[in-house]
């Protein structure tokens, strides 16, 4: 692989083990880097791991879970004390298996919205406690959360979902000003309707063509859209970029 944007840059993705943090974990490793590949599913981990090194690229992988303190701190510790230190995060797991039972907000059990805040937002924090230090030992580095346009778009459905990503959004901005002056950037990416394999198989042509009638584009997103905006918010490239909530979504939503 040729030098790239993030050459030698050690970053963790958490939760790359297929979809959006897979293919930004591909991505990120063609760009130079060397990726730590997390997720639930250590086996998925290991696969990106293993297509990342057959291209010539450097990445390891470990199973974690990202509700769990302990997991988290596991997950940091492997990029230190394989290549040590930390330069940046893509913290991108969420529980879209309990968005499922996430209906409405009165008819909801609360375990749904407790499930639900403590993977896709307790989960991030946790991913923020363990990397702002060590970034801090670099003398910086770069945060990427993927959030959702759910978090601002209103919907009778799904509440939990939403307002765990909305908070994201407060999270970030606070650690873009705590730490901004030492050097750590923070920023958010709220995708569209992205056809992972997972969305694909689950879609027909009436959901294709009202997702594809709600962007400003000729298609639908790809995977491959959010890595690009991951890899350039982690890069030099984005050095004066921090605090933001970007939309990647096709143009489906125009925000101020
Ligand atoms: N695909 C879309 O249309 C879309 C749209 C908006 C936002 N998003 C967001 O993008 C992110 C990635 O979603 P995706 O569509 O690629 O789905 P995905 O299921 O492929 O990716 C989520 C990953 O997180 C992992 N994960 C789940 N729980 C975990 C845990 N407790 N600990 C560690 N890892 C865990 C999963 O195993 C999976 O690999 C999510 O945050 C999702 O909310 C996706």
């Amino acid at each position: 692989m040729t030098q790239g944007r993030l050459q030698d840059k050690v970053i963790v993705v958490a939760g790359g083990g297929s979809g959006i943090g897979a293919a930004t974990a591909l991505r990120l490793a063609t760009e130079g880097a060397r990726v730590v590949v997390g997720d639930l599913r250590a086996e998925a981990a290991e696969a990106v791991a293993g297509r990342i090194v057959s291209a010539g690229g450097t990445a390891v992988a470990t199973g974690f879970d990202i509700a769990e303190d302990d997991s988290v701190a596991g997950l940091v510790a492997l990029a230190v004390s394989t290549w040590g230190g930390l330069d940046g995060i893509h913290i991108n797991a969420a529980d879209l298996q309990v968005i499922l039972r996430d209906s409405d907000i009165l008819d909801e059990p609360l375990e749904v919205l407790d499930r639900t805040l403590q993977v896709n937002l307790r989960g991030h924090v946790l991913c923020v406690r363990h990397a702002v230090p060590e970034l801090l030992r670099r003398g910086g580095g770069a945060i990427v959360h993927t959030s959702s346009g759910a978090a601002h778009a209103g919907d009778p459905e799904r509440p939990a979902y939403a307002m765990s990503k909305a908070a994201i959004h407060a999270l970030a901005r606070h650690v873009a000003s705590r730490w901004g002056k030492q050097g750590i950037r923070a920023n958010v990416i709220c995708p569209g309707l992205v056809l992972t394999d997972a969305i694909r198989q689950g879609m027909n042509e009436t959901l294709r063509k009202y997702a594809l009638a709600g962007c400003r584009t000729p298609r639908l997103g790809e995977p491959e859209d959010i890595a690009a905006m991951v890899a350039m918010l982690l890069s030099p490239d984005a050095e004066w970029i921090s605090g933001q909530i970007i939309s990647v979504d096709g143009g489906a939503t125009m925000r101020p």
